[in-house]
């Protein structure tokens, strides 16, 4: 399966650092970036349109959105819509990460319902899932992962061919904070995914990309996307650098 290595700016960048950063990007990985490594950049919500023209002349370099509001217009102050997004160049969708399950409040609920609408919009959709340190020491690993994956995908019709579905395992204790989940970690808890989507996508779970998102950095990344079932990398703080991100992008 291809590799999809994805730049998740956050609350960063104004247009014009934003434009650059595109920018250099496209200067640095254009010759690794291809069919088997997509490049897939997440920025804020104004800057979407400055990306997109950054990288209008390369192929498999895409832009996101860091969160949709699941309808498509209307009285909901604050929000955007699936259009809008499209409008300003995004090809994708990041919905449930953990920032805005904890620092926002966003419900399972909330996030199912965004899934599926982004999904149903033809976004090729990245969710995030993962526990906390205390989820995992308490042994709800897995009872959390479910929770969060059938609740997610509730909307999703089996029947469809949801290979636009990409998910980002992201273990809450290990973003941001430089504690990175260790390789057999990774490994196991990555093959619980796939069963998991396996079990809901008999037909094609084998074909939906699983990132692994946390402390990414130069240093980890070659051996982390050589693991079995890693599709993917979903970079934070070190794809603000676009040298560093470059580094990532080309382990
Ligand atoms: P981090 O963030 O790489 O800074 O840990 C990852 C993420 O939140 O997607």
């Amino acid at each position: 399966m291809k590799k999809i290595i994805a730049a998740n700016w956050k609350m960063n960048k104004t247009r014009a650092q934003a434009e650059e950063s595109a920018a250099s990007l496209v200067q640095l990985c254009k010759n690794v970036v291809s069919e088997e490594r997509e490049l897939v950049v997440f920025p804020p919500f104004l800057s979407i349109p400055e990306v997109a023209a950054a990288f209008a002349d390369v192929s498999h370099f895409a832009v996101g959105a860091q969160d949709v509001y699941p309808a498509q217009n209307g009285a909901f102050t604050g929000e955007i819509s699936p259009e809008m997004l499209r409008d300003g160049g995004a090809e994708w969708i990041l919905t449930g990460h953990s920032e805005r399950r904890h620092i926002i409040g966003e419900s399972d609920d909330l996030i199912g319902r965004k899934t599926a609408f982004s999904l149903q919009q033809n976004f090729k959709t990245m969710l995030c899932i993962g526990e906390t340190l205390e989820e995992r020491e308490t042994g709800q690993l897995e009872g959390v992962l479910s929770r969060q994956l059938s609740g997610a995908l509730v909307g999703i019709p089996d029947t469809a061919d949801w290979k636009t579905l990409a998910v980002a395992y992201e273990p809450v204790w290990a973003i941001g904070t430089g504690k990175v989940a260790g390789e057999k970690e990774i490994i196991k808890t990555h093959a619980v995914v796939r069963r998991l989507l396996l079990e809901r996508f008999p037909d094609f779970g084998e074909k939906i990309a699983i990132l692994y998102g946390g402390s990414v950095k130069p240093a980890n990344a070659s051996s982390i996307i050589l693991l079995d079932n890693v599709d993917g990398l979903l970079v934070g703080g070190a794809s603000l650098e676009a040298s560093t991100f470059a580094e990532i992008v080309k382990a």
